[in-house]
């Protein structure tokens, strides 16, 4: 049942419970972005997804993991890009399972770039 607002004060209240119940914006979490085009999900994005989202879940942490179509190197597939608010903009390259768990566990998790496998960087 809602709560009737008789005053200003009941309004301002309100608001912060439901400031509470909506906060970490999705803006404020780290964003993992999947290029799940034909040939990424052909050198293994599912895989990679699977592996992202079981780590991520793992460690509990709050990420926003999407997908996209093309990225636009189908050489370097799969491909993932990790947003990281306030800071560059990393694509990696080559993300089998294993260097997707890699990456939650170093990058997501620790803020440590994962140098081996990355094919783009785009400052902030
Ligand atoms: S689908 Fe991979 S580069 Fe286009």
């Amino acid at each position: 049942m809602s709560k009737k607002i008789n005053s200003l004060e009941d309004l301002r209240k309100l608001r912060a419970e439901k400031e509470k119940l909506t906060s970490p914006r999705e803006g404020d979490n780290i964003q993992v972005i999947v290029g799940m085009g034909t040939c990424g999900i052909a050198a293994g994005a599912r895989d990679a997804m699977l592996a992202l989202l079981d780590e991520i879940n793992k460690k509990n942490l709050k990420v926003n993991v999407t997908q996209t179509g093309c990225i636009g190197m189908c050489e370097k597939e799969p491909l993932i890009d990790v947003i990281v608010p306030g800071k560059s903009r990393i694509t990696y390259g080559n993300v089998t399972a294993d260097v997707a768990k890699n990456i939650v566990s170093q990058h997501l998790a620790n803020g440590q770039i994962v140098q081996q496998n990355v094919v783009g960087k785009i400052e902030e």
